[in-house]
């Protein structure tokens, strides 16, 4: 009975060895297997993470891409192709921050797109280039230049000022009138030039009228001056006088969009400038004294001065008066990030 019971313990014993041993090898095993399975998920998760990031940046590049393209849809009307035969418009725009710029930008950049052969000069009033202006200025189609200079703090028109109380854009054209004078060649650059502020509304006909300018040709402008509009009173190909009702006694009683100057005079007189120091409505009649103009040069353009082609319209100030509200009612204003 005890040898009986000793085998029985014996074989008792050696069972639960063996069946421990199993269960131990199968227990190590499986912590192995499942830190195998742990890494691998990790390698896995990582990899889905790592095609996450390259889908994500492959669909921006196609949303990049459709922009692209849909600009490029959008720009369709313009003429790309440059044709050497035709003189060069030299457009110089000053333009300033303020709530309706971008706006009055694109207006005037969406005519230009119809114009061959033309040079945007757009210069800020500002220390330096603002981002907004830079920003707009990459997305354009034709040839342009980015100019800035601001205009001294004594000199600049308050928003509480008439708008007749300062001039406006003088510093702004000669900036322009300096970069036309140091890049390009009077030898070999053939064109014209034209101040065109950034909130009138130009005809794209206006543009063929000009680009032949020999010295100084002109044209009327609608709504100016208190008139229908303002006009050069022209005898067959000659300018004999002015149908203006403002300071009629100037010795050119005229506005801005109404001339254009052969590029050679700006060379030929290199010390035509505007000027803060002249009287209210003086800026032109001083740069073209300065350029040695007399009656006898001027050109009449657009059906010997019968049409308008250019109109100086004025943007309303735009009044944001519900922002501060919104902000009140509902603890923020519109999303500062979206640029207007
Ligand atoms: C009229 C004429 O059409 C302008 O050519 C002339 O410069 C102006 O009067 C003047 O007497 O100085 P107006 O419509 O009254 O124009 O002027 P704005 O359109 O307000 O300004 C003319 C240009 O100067 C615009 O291109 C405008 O963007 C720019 N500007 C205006 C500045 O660069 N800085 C300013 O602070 C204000
Ligand atoms: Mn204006």
């Amino acid at each position: 009975m005890g040898r009986f019971t000793l085998r029985k313990i014996l074989y008792l014993y050696c069972i639960s060895s063996i069946v421990f041993i199993l269960w131990l090898l199968n227990y190590h095993m499986s912590i192995r297997e499942n830190d195998d399975w742990e890494e691998r998920i990790a390698t896995l998760n990582q990899r889905l993470a790592k095609k996450q990031t390259q889908l994500d940046e492959s669909r921006q590049l196609i949303i990049n891409y459709e922009e692209k393209l849909h600009k490029c849809r959008m720009l369709k009307p313009y003429p790309k192709h440059f044709n050497s035969s035709l003189p060069t418009i030299y457009l110089i725009t000053p333009t300033y921050d303020r709530i309706e710029q971008r706006a009055e930008l694109t207006r005037l950049y969406y005519t230009l797109l119809h114009v061959p052969n033309i040079h945007w000069i757009l210069v800020e009033d500002s220390d330096r280039k603002t981002d907004k202006v830079r920003r707009f200025l990459a997305n354009c189609q034709i040839p342009y230049t980015h100019l800035n200079v601001a205009t001294p703090e004594q000199l600049k028109l308050k928003s509480s000022d008439p708008n007749w109380l300062k001039p406006r854009g003088v510093l702004q054209r000669n900036a322009g009138l300096t970069w036309i004078r140091s890049s390009l060649d009077p030898q070999t650059n053939r064109g014209v030039v034209y101040f065109a502020d950034d909130d009138n509304t130009y005809s794209v006909e206006l543009f063929e009228e000009m680009r032949s300018t020999k010295k100084v040709s002109v044209w009327p402008v609608g709504m100016v001056g208190g008139l229908r509009y303002e006009s050069p009173i022209c005898d067959r190909n000659l300018v004999t006088g002015w149908e203006v009702y403002f300071k009629p006694d100037r010795p050119f009683p005229i506005d801005m969009a109404g001339f254009a100057v052969n590029l050679q005079l700006f060379f030929d007189h290199p010390s035509a400038w505007f000027s803060n120091n002249v009287q209210r409505g003086y800026q032109e009649s001083t740069i073209l004294k300065l350029l040695d103009v007399t009656m006898a040069d001027l050109e009449p353009r657009a059906e010997k001065c019968t049409k308008i082609l250019v109109w100086h319209t004025r943007t309303e100030k735009y009044k944001i008066k519900n922002e501060a509200k919104l902000k009140l009612k509902r603890g923020k204003g519109t999303n500062p990030n979206i640029e207007i």
